[in-house]
């Protein structure tokens, strides 16, 4: 594997020496402050205290990048507002996976005209995946004059110096890179509230499936130093954080590029070491790159969640041949016996695409046959959608729409069915969960995760939010699983805000 030398940068040495150079020192209460006390922020917008908001579509990599937004906001001065209608500043973290996350983004964008029209001096940006492709560029420069800012993945980390050209220049902003100049260390993240962080590990993508535009998003592979996630891992825990998700296109491809001879397996046993964490989770993984090592650790590990989420994509060999996803059906049955025989009770869960191009009814019946015979947990099954850019977007496709879509029917009847056995067989069971706090529809009612992260609903128990417990599960659904805590955990949650 070539070795890329990308420079690890530390975040707040860079803008340390940026904001000195325009007249900004960090102040006692964490924001970037001038000698008459002004905020950063406060200066750029005119106002003494400009609220901003950030809107994320896509996976969790996207939302821990809108967390390093928010958290970089933040030490300008930018207050979080309630709603976009109010907020000087507003952010759209976009999604390019699928036609659709990104044709909701691009009506966001066409939506927010009419706020631009009516308080001109907020500001617009976009950014994220759909950005770091060119027709996005091109359309929002041609289409879409009212946004002020557009930049990409690899720049997020930039952000005090996007937003001071941004509001200096009169015509719209565009900076894009196509890969990241380097490794940023220390990015100041606004996590969300709870226990539990995302912790990224590798950022983009070297693998090259046919149908897929993350290697253009997301650019090359590239590793943190393990010392750096593990003492920030470490810092989590003493800020009262007690799960960590790490995060990555593909975490089982992780080290490969630093040429040390450690992997992912590494990483997962040196971050289970970490006092104080209770839960480690990770996503997404390769089939390909899950060594039969790393469910050793797994199984060797009680902190690691006994949840494996292997996306298969499809059951048929032609299909993945042409998909580029470097295993065979075997080798993927192999990898889930291997799973089952060392971790027993391991939920295993999977991503399908329905519909890719030339699928026939055989290849898609192979796919039916493996869900059959895996029985997977729970399945987030997509009809094949063409992106500009890839492979397979050029490719001749004969399958009309409504087979496809037929075809997703087909397969969602089979999976919700096994997901719906499964969540059933638990019912009269107890099960370890983390309990998250009131559900967004009815406060009432409490959301929890297992292990396995089935997401549980209780009734609402004071000041659980944020601690772990044991739910007795009595009813379930596609879906969900309905329960009553039993017991709560000593431990009061933390007071986790810092990192
Ligand atoms: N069309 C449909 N689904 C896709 N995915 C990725 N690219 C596409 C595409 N072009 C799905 C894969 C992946 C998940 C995150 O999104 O199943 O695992
Ligand atoms: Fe969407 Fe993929 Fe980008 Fe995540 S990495 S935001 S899923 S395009």
């Amino acid at each position: 594997m070539e070795r890329l030398d990308v420079p690890v940068v530390s975040y707040n040495a860079r803008t340390a020496a940026f904001m000195a150079g325009e007249g900004f020192a960090l102040a006692a209460d964490g924001v970037y402050r001038d000698a008459a006390g002004r905020s950063y922020a406060a200066v750029l917008t005119g106002k003494p205290a400009p609220g901003s908001a950030v809107k994320t579509w896509g996976c969790q990599m996207n939302e821990a990048d809108s967390e390093a937004l928010l958290g970089q906001l933040r030490q300008m001065g930018y207050g979080v507002s309630d709603g976009d209608d109010r907020a000087d500043i507003i952010l759209l973290n976009t999604c390019a996976v699928r036609g659709t996350a990104a044709e909701h983004a691009l009506g966001e964008v066409g939506r927010l005209r009419r706020l631009k029209t009516e308080r001109p001096d907020v500001l617009l940006g976009v950014c994220g995946c759909l950005t770091q492709m060119p027709e996005t560029v091109a359309y929002l420069r041609q289409h879409a004059p009212h946004v002020d800012l557009v930049f990409g993945t690899n720049n997020l980390d930039d952000l005090p110096s996007l937003l001071r050209r941004a509001y200096r220049d009169e015509a719209q902003t565009v900076d894009v890179w196509a890969q990241s100049p380097a490794t940023v260390e220390d990015l100041p993240a606004a996590r969300a509230a709870g226990v539990r962080a995302w912790v990224n590990v590798i950022y983009g993508c070297d693998k090259y499936c046919t149908y897929c535009i993350v290697p253009t998003t997301r650019g090359r592979e590239r590793s943190r130093r393990p010392g750096d996630v593990v003492a920030e891992v470490r810092r989590l825990a003493a800020a009262g954080y007690r799960e960590v998700t790490l995060l990555g296109q593909n975490v089982n491809s992780y080290g490969h590029d630093l040429g040390a001879g450690y992997d992912f397996a590494d990483l997962l046993a040196d971050v289970a070491q970490v006092d104080g964490i209770r839960w480690i989770r990770y996503t997404t993984s390769h089939p390909r790159d899950f060594t039969p090592r790393m469910v050793e650790v797994v199984a060797a590990h009680p902190q690691i969640c006994e949840h494996f989420h292997l996306p298969v994509q499809s059951g048929s060999d032609r299909v993945l041949r042409w998909m580029n996803r470097g295993y065979t059906r075997a080798q993927y049955l192999d990898l889930v016996h291997h799973v089952r025989r060392l971790v027993p009770g391991a939920s295993i869960t999977t991503d399908i695409i329905v519909g890719f191009p030339r699928e026939t009814e055989d290849d898609f019946r192979a796919t039916l046959d493996l869900v059959a015979e895996v029985g997977f947990d729970n399945a987030f099954t997509f009809q094949y959608s063409p992106r500009a850019g890839t492979p397979a977007a050029r490719w001749e496709d004969p399958v009309p729409p409504e087979v496809k879509h037929q075809r997703l029917e087909r397969l969602n009847a089979v999976q919700y069915a096994e997901s719906r056995r499964h969540n059933e067989a638990l019912v009269g069971t107890a099960a370890e969960v983390l309990v998250e706090g009131p559900s967004r529809k009815d406060p009432a009612v409490f959301t929890a995760r297992t292990r396995t992260n089935r997401l549980v609903l209780v009734p609402a128990v004071e000041g659980a939010g944020g601690r772990f417990g044991r739910a007795r599960l009595t009813a379930a659904q596609t879906w969900t699983l309905h329960g009553e805590i039993e017991a709560l955990d000593e431990e009061t949650p933390g007071a986790p805000r810092a990192g």
